[in-house]
């Protein structure tokens, strides 16, 4: 089955769940996030803004900005399909971007190098028993990835964030495709790694 198929599929699947059912998935996997040895000192975290049927982080991301050091994705204004993490403190503004996702408004002193990242929380719209990503067809996630996956990040540690029923056995994958080491979703922590 083509990309664009599963894609459907998986997207469909997400939409399926009621408000409750995310809320609860949420707090499932915020539950899970939060127990990780990586979490129980003060750390940086990067996280996503969740719109539309995404696993709410609205909540988890409170709690990070009070209890680690948060920080969320712009779009590059100068890198056009690049992402930026911007740290996210009480005065940061918001604005939506282009894709009517609100970010932080873009303020130099705030940038976070991915270099400065323990914990990058990344969106998806499938997973498989790999760790092979789906993601919205942009390569926003394979582009920001790529270096850790050259192994020039090692202190990042990436972690998919999902629902249950956004894992399929077997996902088509293109070279730029990057793997995930974990995936958490409200049923158990992935850990795809050797
Ligand atoms: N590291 C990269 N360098 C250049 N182009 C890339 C890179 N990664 C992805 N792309 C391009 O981005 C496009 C979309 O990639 P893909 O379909 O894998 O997105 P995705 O993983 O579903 O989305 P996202 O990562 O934004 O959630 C592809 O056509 C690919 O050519
Ligand atoms: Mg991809």
């Amino acid at each position: 089955m083509p990309r664009q198929q599963f894609r459907k599929q998986l997207l469909a699947a997400r939409q399926a769940l009621s408000t409750a059912e995310r809320e609860a998935a949420a707090q499932q996997v915020s539950d899970h996030l939060l127990a990780l040895p990586e979490l129980q000192q003060s750390t940086t975290v990067g996280s996503y803004y969740s719109v539309r049927a995404e696993l709410p982080t609205q909540t988890l991301n409170q709690q990070l900005q009070l209890q680690h050091r948060l920080a969320l994705p712009v779009l590059h204004p100068i890198s056009l399909q690049h992402l930026l993490f911007l740290k996210v403190h009480p005065q940061t503004r918001w604005q939506a971007n282009t894709y009517n996702i609100p970010e932080p408004q873009l303020r130099c002193p705030d940038i976070v190098p991915l270099s400065a990242l323990r914990v990058l929380l990344v969106p998806l719209v499938g997973f498989d028993a790999h760790g092979n990503r789906l993601g919205m067809g942009g390569g926003f996630y394979d582009r920001t990835l790529a270096a850790w996956h050259q192994g020039l990040l090692p202190d990042l540690q990436p972690i998919g964030l999902a629902f249950d029923c956004q894992y399929v056995e077997a996902l088509p994958h293109a070279p730029w495709d990057v793997p995930l080491p974990r995936v958490i979703t409200p049923a158990k922590v992935w850990d795809f790694r050797g």
